[in-house]
């Protein structure tokens, strides 16, 4: 079989590690033609990197886009650009004939997700979204849960995310920390939350409430802690030594490598002070969503929390999940593992109606994001992986309807009510999910005295 010819437009931080995949794990089925950036030096990087391989990847600036897509005829683009920057690629990638993988969030507002989703109806081309959520073992494991029914039909979520103040406070460092870049991490976050919602739940969200706001990430802040002669950026501020936010990028080689060196070429500062007034993302938010099944889900998101992770609990019409999740501390191209769930401070406990609670064994999860990525790679670039029944791979339905959730948010906030996603776009069909028990199935009133099965309480 011939091997499948792929671009890369981006070429940042992730976009690694779909370089590695396809020059190293799926070389034997995948082949990567052509790589797109507007930095030139970040392209020179990557593609020296390439050639290391003993491959000669041709690099393209983001104005010759539609040449690389002519000269090396790619069946697949991989979009790893800024999130704002997506949805041009999508769509002209698209146009061109070719079919496209994207880094979540799809894209950022719903103009361009409305232009995304009628060029994708136009041209019939591909266009999956990289949900790398959905693969982590445990997450999986809950949808499986969820499947069986053990806690009936769902009816309402409890959903609470924290980002600590390594990983969080770097969202307020780097391009995300403007909306028009990255549409506030309601959409560049929380989308991989609103998707596993709509997913474990099989459902799409119908109106959203928010309120949200800058708290801690503020020049105010940084008064409060006595740095009055903090500087923009963190290379050259005369505070260095005493704040705890402070980012050295020459000590982390990959950091040092990837953004320092190549400023000279779009000025970008990949260590902007977390404090500074020119961030314009809320650092705590708050949402009320509706579903189309009649259940409701109360969310946060902090962004300045002592530890990293989530507790979800999910109420059904036979009992509760509650799943809590801890993850590793690091920041984005660090060079560790990014992550990483801790075993300790990770469970799932169900509590079943008039029964005893149990805990259940975990999913064995390994790897970046929960163990996600590695197996989100196997679906994405080998052909001989199995079909799976949880349907885990996510097109432009899933990503778009994941974003909105977190667009009527950033609207709620700027509007001051509740939003209805059919204020947002049009023309949008139900993901394919997989089946949830039956609502109108009759539910066993006595299930202690009809059950036969022992379990260890939690
Ligand atoms: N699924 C996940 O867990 C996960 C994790 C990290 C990042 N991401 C996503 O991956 C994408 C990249 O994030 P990152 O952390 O690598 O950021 P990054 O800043 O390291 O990389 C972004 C790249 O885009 C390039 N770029 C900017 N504007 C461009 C334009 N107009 N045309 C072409 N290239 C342009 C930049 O030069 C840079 O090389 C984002 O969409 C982000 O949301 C996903």
């Amino acid at each position: 079989m011939a091997k499948k010819r792929y671009a890369q437009v981006g070429v940042g931080d992730r976009s690694f590690m779909y370089s590695w995949a396809l020059t190293e794990r799926f070389c034997d089925h995948a082949e990567l033609v052509g790589l797109c950036d507007n930095n030139l030096g970040r392209l020179r990087t990557r593609a020296e990197w390439i050639a290391g391989h003993g491959l000669e990847v041709p690099i393209y600036l983001d104005t010759e886009f539609d040449r690389m897509i002519a000269e090396t005829k790619p069946d697949v683009v991989i979009v790893t650009s800024k999130d704002a920057t997506h949805d041009r690629y999508i769509c002209r990638a698209m146009e061109l004939g070719c079919d496209v993988i994207t880094e979540k969030p799809m894209t950022t507002d719903e103009h361009k997700c409305q232009r995304i989703l009628d060029t994708q109806k136009r041209t019939g081309r591909q266009c999956t979204v990289t949900f790398n959520y959905r693969y982590s073992p445990p997450r999986t494991q809950l949808k499986d849960l969820l499947m069986s029914g053990v806690i009936g039909n769902v009816v309402s979520v409890d959903f609470h995310w924290v980002l600590d103040t390594r990983h969080g406070a770097d969202y307020f460092r780097r391009w995300h920390r403007n909306k028009a870049n990255s549409g506030g991490l309601l959409v560049h976050k929380a989308t991989h939350h609103f998707d596993l919602v709509n997913w474990w739940l099989s459902d799409v969200p119908e109106s959203v409430f928010a309120l949200g706001a800058r708290n801690f990430y503020r020049p105010e802040t940084a008064e409060r802690y006595g740095f009055t002669r903090r500087s923009e950026r963190c290379l050259d501020c005369p505070e260095a030594d005493k704040c705890p936010f402070h980012l050295d990028l020459r000590a982390y080689p990959r950091l040092a490598e990837t953004y320092l060196k190549n400023e000279q070429y779009d000025g970008y500062f990949r260590d902007r002070c977390v404090f500074s007034g020119d961030i314009d993302i809320e650092d705590t938010m708050h949402l009320t969503v509706r579903y189309r099944s009649g259940a409701t889900m109360s969310y946060s998101l902090h962004a300045f929390s002592p530890w990293e992770g989530y507790t979800v609990a999910i109420t059904g019409t036979k009992g509760r999940i509650e799943h809590v999740a801890q993850e590793t501390v690091y920041i984005s191209g660090d060079g560790t593992v990014p992550g990483e769930l801790k075993p300790e401070g990770t469970h799932i406990r169900i509590f079943p109606h008039f029964c005893s609670p149990y805990e259940v064994e975990l999913w064995k999860a390994e790897g970046g994001h929960g163990g996600a990525d590695p197996v989100m790679l196997g679906v994405l670039f080998d052909p001989t992986t199995p079909a799976d029944k949880y349907l885990r791979a996510a097109d432009q339905r899933s990503g778009a309807w994941s974003i909105l959730t977190g667009i009527a948010g950033n609207r709620s906030l700027e509007w001051g009510r509740p939003v209805q996603i059919e204020e947002l776009v049009h023309g949008l069909e139900l993901p394919d999910y997989p089946p949830m028990p039956d609502p109108t199935e009759p539910i066993d009133p006595l299930p202690l005295k009809h059950s036969t099965a022992t379990r260890r309480s939690g």
